[in-house]
């Protein structure tokens, strides 16, 4: 069996390419090498496990759920695949490496004891490669490929697998790297919503609420899961740049004057200052700058309206409003869940994209809403009954509005 050049070439500029993407993930990128390798070795099974940086063979024992951070694997039905691992062929190679702290690669049914040479001849595996990556003595991941021809993978094949494979530990390291930078800038923008918090108590909670109400409407919108990402964390950072906004003006108590008005404004404007150059959060900026766009064209910064207001933004912003009006104010008590819905969806008040709005409502109606909304203490309990007074999502009827009887 020969390797097609063309095919190992165009292999290599894909993960290249895929490697020096921004923000890869570790997941994505690894799909990318794999779907590389099935094309160049015209695998027609294949698993990649991703074993754990923290992964200690002398104190822990060798199971799935201890060594394996990630795991992608393709052309196996959920049969065959619980006997693959059953049989312990994939462990027992990766406890190898771990153990020689050395790179092994090995392959083909030939050399195989009896008892696992049935274990291939039930899979019909009629050739394969097992590849285990040790990088600075740790084992980093273990690549198993199989084809069902009976044929052997020559020694050239081997060495390609081994190149390959390789790739997929710059591939860790690089989507490691993104992983931390994700992982500083979300506490760097926790840090600034805490201060923002401490300043102006009306808004504590304000954030965490408006992102699981965007959350649960994207989940019902069936958001994809990058789409999902993208809106939690436009979510918080959407009120970021009120830290800019004078505290006269933040928590003033009475109406607000033109200019004042103008003033708090100015908070989207700041919210686009700060994270400006943050480039990975470009996206989730975008839309969080746009939450205060109305359906209808009257809301700022940019006055667009309609669906040219991107999805995610038009959700956070009918979260934002129904929480600012379910939410206590120093000027007014919060309203009921069903006062705040019937403004939302009020025919005559043309703000918001209605069709999200039935969305929020079908999410409010949910037993999963109710299991988070007690989870966060928006909805209280007292002997089995709805607690009104302590909840701070006050229903002027709460069994009828999820369906129950009175
Ligand atoms: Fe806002």
């Amino acid at each position: 069996m020969n390797i097609n050049p063309d095919k190992v070439n165009e292999g290599y500029r894909k993960i290249i390419s895929e490697i020096n993407r921004p923000h890869i993930d570790l997941k994505s990128v690894s799909r990318k090498i794999m779907e590389v390798i099935v094309d160049v070795f015209g695998a027609d099974r294949i698993d990649i496990a991703i074993i754990r940086e923290d992964f200690d063979i002398e104190h822990m024992p060798l199971t799935e759920e201890n060594a394996v951070k990630l795991r992608i694997t393709k052309g196996y039905t959920d049969e065959e695949w619980n006997l693959l691992l059953e049989s312990g062929i994939l462990m027992d190679s990766i406890r190898h490496a771990i153990v020689t702290k050395e790179s092994i690669i090995f392959s083909d049914t030939i050399d195989e004891p009896r008892d696992k040479a049935e274990v291939s001849d039930k899979l019909k595996h009629g050739c394969w490669m097992n590849y285990v990556l040790v990088i600075n003595d740790r084992a980093v991941a273990n690549v198993h490929l199989a084809k069902k021809e009976r044929l052997y993978y020559q020694e050239e094949e081997l060495k390609q697998l081994e190149h390959m494979s390789q790739l997929l530990a710059t591939a860790i390291n690089v989507a490691n790297l993104w992983e931390k930078e994700r992982m500083l800038i979300l506490e760097f923008i926790h840090s600034l919503n805490v201060a923002l918090e401490v300043r102006d108590k009306y808004t504590a909670g304000h954030v965490e609420r408006v992102k699981l109400y965007s959350e649960l409407m994207a989940i019902e919108m069936k958001f994809n899961k990058e789409e999902l990402e993208l809106i939690k964390t436009a979510a918080i950072l959407h009120d970021l740049g009120k830290i800019g906004v004078r505290d006269s003006v933040l928590k003033k108590e009475g109406t607000l004057s033109a200019e004042e008005k103008k003033e708090i404004q100015q908070h989207v404007i700041m919210t686009n200052e700060i994270l400006k150059n943050l480039s990975y959060l470009d996206d989730a900026r975008e839309l969080a700058c746009y939450h205060h766009e109305t359906f209808d064209g009257t809301g700022y910064v940019m006055g667009i309206k309609g669906e040219d207001i991107p999805m995610g933004a038009r959700i956070i912003a009918v979260a934002d409003t129904f929480d600012a009006m379910t939410s206590d104010r120093p000027y007014r008590r919060a309203f009921f869940v069903e006062e705040a819905l019937n403004i939302l969806t009020d025919p005559s008040i043309t703000q918001w994209d209605k069709e999200v709005v039935k969305v929020l409502i079908n999410v409010l109606k949910t037993d999963n809403f109710k299991i988070k909304a007690e989870k966060e203490e928006l909805i209280r309990y007292k002997d089995g009954k709805y607690d009104r007074e302590n909840s701070s999502l006050k229903f002027k009827q709460f069994t009828t509005f999820f369906g129950e009887k009175e």
